[in-house]
């Protein structure tokens, strides 16, 4: 398979507090942009990769993203992450027809096994998602107060990669798009159209980092590791 990932870094990651963008603070001594890179590097299934990064910060990208052995394209990105997906997938090649993988670089953890079982699962199905379990449970409000209780087992929290067979989640943005749509995951826009989302497990690696607290988590998982 020849999937093309596109890892969108162009977010600013204002909760995290830092003076760079997120994307570019260092996770364990690696840029989390970095560090998300080289697991689609090393991921059997992918061969190009298109990095979204804020428009000034192309250079600098480019310098970091130097150890990926991979076909590499470094972009700017637009000013909501729907944007910015959509600049990477001008990047796929006249007539791409594979799957198109988008990535958080803010799920800097993510397991290049994980990469792959998503690229496979969306050759199959057409479109595939990575979800966990919520071990929270999740209400509904109104005005700030409980208006009802969610049913948990019914619920899942959908992760990155999301791989799509090119044409459809082409189709499924310019119809978000016509709609006026803002979506906060790929899936999101494919579901509008009624089409099938396979999902798969995730993992408890693959976070989302947003708040310092996460950052600490991200720490604390590392040297973890690193003892082991
Ligand atoms: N993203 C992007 N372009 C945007 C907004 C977000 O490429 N205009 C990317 C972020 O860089 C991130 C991913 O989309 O990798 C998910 O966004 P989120 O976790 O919300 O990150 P930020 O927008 O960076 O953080 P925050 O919302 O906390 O400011
Ligand atoms: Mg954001």
């Amino acid at each position: 398979m020849k999937a093309l990932a596109i890892v969108v870094a162009a977010g600013k990651g204002e909760r995290m507090g830092g003076a760079r963008p997120k994307a570019f603070l260092p996770v364990a001594g690696e840029a989390m942009l970095l560090r998300a890179a080289r697991a689609f590097d090393a991921a059997e299934t992918v061969d190009t990769l298109v990095v979204v990064v804020p428009p000034n910060e192309v250079d600098a990208a480019r310098c970091l993203l130097g150890p990926v052995r991979k076909p590499l394209l470094v972009v700017p990105g637009g000013e909501r992450r729907q944007d910015s997906v959509l600049e990477g997938m001008k990047r796929a090649p006249d007539g791409f027809d594979g799957i198109v993988l988008v990535h958080d670089a803010a799920r800097p953890f993510v397991e290049p096994e994980l990469i792959d079982a998503v690229a496979r699962a969306a050759e199959a199905h057409g479109a595939a998602i990575p979800i966990v379990p919520l071990t929270d449970t999740i209400k509904r409000l109104e005005a700030g107060r409980v208006a009802g209780t969610l049913d948990r087992d019914a619920l899942a929290a959908a992760q990155t990669p999301q791989g799509f067979r090119y044409a459809l989640l082409a189709r499924a943005y310019e119809e978000a798009d016509r709609a006026r749509v803002d979506v906060t995951d790929e899936a999101m826009a494919v579901e509008r159209l009624g089409a099938l989302v396979a999902t798969l497990p995730g993992s408890h690696r693959n976070r989302k980092l947003t708040t310092p607290e996460d950052l600490a988590w991200a720490e604390a998982l590392s040297s973890a590791e690193t003892r082991a």
